[in-house]
């Protein structure tokens, strides 16, 4: 089964344990769209859920398909959000970012009772780190927060390239009009310190580590799906 088959069939199943009525977070990323096609298939089929989504691209693609959505504002309490992620942990702890909408995932993941992540298998690690750590920044003093993430890294005995993320020849800039700084820190022993720490920033605005707010994985592979957490 090839990558996109797997983010097929882990969307396909998000879509199945949604239930009427639900007020249901929408992800960003292209796990996250597989299953917003099998959501709209149902949708389609009758389901009724109201969206809010966690990027102007994952709310186009649901207004395309005909999936009712609400803003944050009108829906403040959700009952669940299904997202992708870039790592997983055996906790649970995830790295997002990786398609810079962490900003909106995170303040929607934390308005919801429950978080589903849906992944390939590849995003499972036994450590969270390999991956860039993306940290979405003003743009303001940029420069000076950046070192001030070097200082409070290397604290923590963390070091490694860290990058301004370009969309071509200009800086990204997130659907919230900051940029994104990825880490490359290798692997991070104590993503707990390294959050508060890097939360302790006056220019960080929001970092991809997602601590606390996963309650249950499922991970597409070739053998099937593996859910890691509660059913
Ligand atoms: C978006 O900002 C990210 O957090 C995505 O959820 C994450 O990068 C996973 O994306 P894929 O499903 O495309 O791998």
């Amino acid at each position: 089964m090839d990558a996109a088959a797997m983010k097929d069939e882990v969307g396909r199943a998000a879509a199945a344990q949604v239930e009427p009525g639900m007020r249901l977070g929408i992800g960003t990323g292209s796990t996250a769209e597989a299953f917003i096609r099998a959501l709209a298939s149902r949708v389609s089929d009758g389901l009724r859920i109201v969206g809010v989504p966690t990027s102007e691209r994952s709310a186009k693609l649901c207004a395309e398909l005909g999936i009712p959505l609400a803003t944050l504002e009108e829906l403040p309490e959700l009952d669940l959000t299904i997202d992708g992620a870039d790592e997983v942990d055996p906790q649970l702890r995830l790295v997002k970012g990786g398609g810079g909408a962490l900003l909106r995932e995170k303040i929607v993941a934390a308005a919801s009772a429950r978080m589903l992540v849906i992944a390939d298998g590849t995003k499972k690690v036994a450590h969270l780190g390999a991956f860039p750590l993306p940290i979405e920044v003003n743009g303001f003093g940029f420069v000076a927060t950046t070192l001030a993430i070097e200082k409070a890294s290397g604290m923590l005995g963390l070091s490694g390239p860290i990058q301004l993320r370009m969309a071509g020849e200009k800086p990204f800039i997130t659907d919230g009009g900051h940029l994104i700084i990825d880490a490359s820190f290798g692997l991070i022993p104590d993503p707990e310190a390294l959050s508060a720490d890097l939360n302790a920033i006056p220019g960080v605005v929001e970092h991809g580590l997602f601590l606390g707010l996963a309650s249950s994985v499922l991970l597409a592979g070739p053998d099937g799906l593996e859910r890691l957490g509660a059913p």
